[in-house]
């Protein structure tokens, strides 16, 4: 399976990414955002969110919760950030096997932390910071396919 990439020169660009992942996005889907401080992972679950019809100022870094919930919108959106996690433990303590088969979009910062944690089924966005502050997004696993479709 071929990966989807594609550059975002700007915030606007982002959030059309976000509409478009949001489009193509399906309950159980379970999303890992890979990239460094900064890269921009916050920002796209942001657009994601706001996407799928959630208000802007509901989404923050669910830093020291691990995981917040948007509900406001046509489907639920799980967000963790797992870079304070402590082990595994902590991460299946707060029942992400749960979240991953509920009804909603499962989206990870730092997902590649708990990569031995997440079904099969999980997809990756990864996020790098280039020249200008583009960021060149590369996505694989299913939502990669489904983006890829509808492109063309
Ligand atoms: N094209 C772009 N897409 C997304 N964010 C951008 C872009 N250009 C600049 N930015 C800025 O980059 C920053 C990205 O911050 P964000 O909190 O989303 O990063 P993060 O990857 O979640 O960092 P952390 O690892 O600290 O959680 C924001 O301040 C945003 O305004
Ligand atoms: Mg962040």
């Amino acid at each position: 399976m071929q990966p989807f990439e594609t550059v975002c020169p700007a915030e606007s660009a982002t959030d059309q990414l976000g509409k478009r992942i949001a489009d193509a996005a399906q309950p159980c889907d379970v999303i890992a955002l890979v990239g460094t401080l900064g890269a921009g992972k916050t920002r796209l679950v942001q657009a994601i969110s706001v996407a799928l019809g959630n208000t802007a100022e509901s989404i923050t870094s669910p830093t020291f919760v691990l995981v917040n919930e948007y509900t406001a919108g046509r489907m639920p959106v799980y967000h963790f950030d797992v870079y304070r996690l402590k082990d595994d433990d902590e991460f299946l303590e707060l029942g992400s096997d749960e979240y991953f088969d509920g009804d909603g979009v499962t989206l990870i910062e730092w997902g590649d932390r708990v990569e031995h944690l997440l079904p099969e089924r999980a997809s990756v966005v990864k996020i790098d910071i280039g020249a200008n502050d583009v960021r060149r997004v590369v996505i694989s696993g299913p939502l990669s396919e489904r983006l890829t479709i509808t492109t063309k």
